[in-house]
């Protein structure tokens, strides 16, 4: 029997001030999108916003449905938004934020696993990790790579195609 241990680097900051000017802005927009949530039923709004290496930033929030599932998370949102838009131009970093009657949440909220699975396919697709942030009232938690969600993740490997 052989054990493996997993480990994953997480930076902690305790104020937004301690980060670059570019993550403090795209903090504000997640922010400032996560307002515009279409959460009628549950009432918790999340906002996502992607950072281009072309300078852009792409945002996105939930949007719910009566049919439950048909709904999407902020995250998927985002970023499906900003690979149709740019398909050549890779990610350099995104900000996700929540908020529930209360206001923000104190901790950093941390993605869901469908939303990790689309955001490490961004990752590998461009072939190059970017940094995620993960924003909350009293602290923010900095990963350099989609993979440190995702551990043991799919990707693809085995996948047949015709040719093969
Ligand atoms: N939600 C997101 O937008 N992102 C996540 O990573 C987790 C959950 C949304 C889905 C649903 O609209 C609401 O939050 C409650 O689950």
């Amino acid at each position: 029997m052989k054990q493996l241990n997993l480990t994953t680097q997480i930076e902690v900051y305790e104020n937004s001030k301690e980060l670059s000017q570019p993550e403090q802005l795209l903090i504000d927009s997640a922010k400032e999108v996560c307002l515009k949530a279409y959460a009628p039923y549950s009432e918790f709004k999340v906002g996502a916003a992607v950072l281009l290496k072309n300078g852009k930033i792409i945002t996105g929030s939930n949007q719910e449905n009566a049919a439950y599932p048909s709904g999407l998370c902020a995250e998927r949102t985002a970023m499906f938004y900003a690979n149709t838009q740019y398909p050549e131009t890779p990610v350099v970093s995104m900000a996700i934020i929540a908020m529930n009657k209360n206001g923000i949440l104190e901790n950093p909220v941390a993605p869901c696993g469908a939303c990790r699975q689309v955001l490490l396919e961004t990752e590998l697709r461009f072939k190059q990790a970017y940094n995620i942030l993960l924003v909350g009232k009293s602290s923010i938690q900095k990963v350099k790579s989609s993979k440190d969600l995702l551990p043991l993740s799919f990707v693809g490997e085995g996948l047949l195609k015709s040719e093969d």
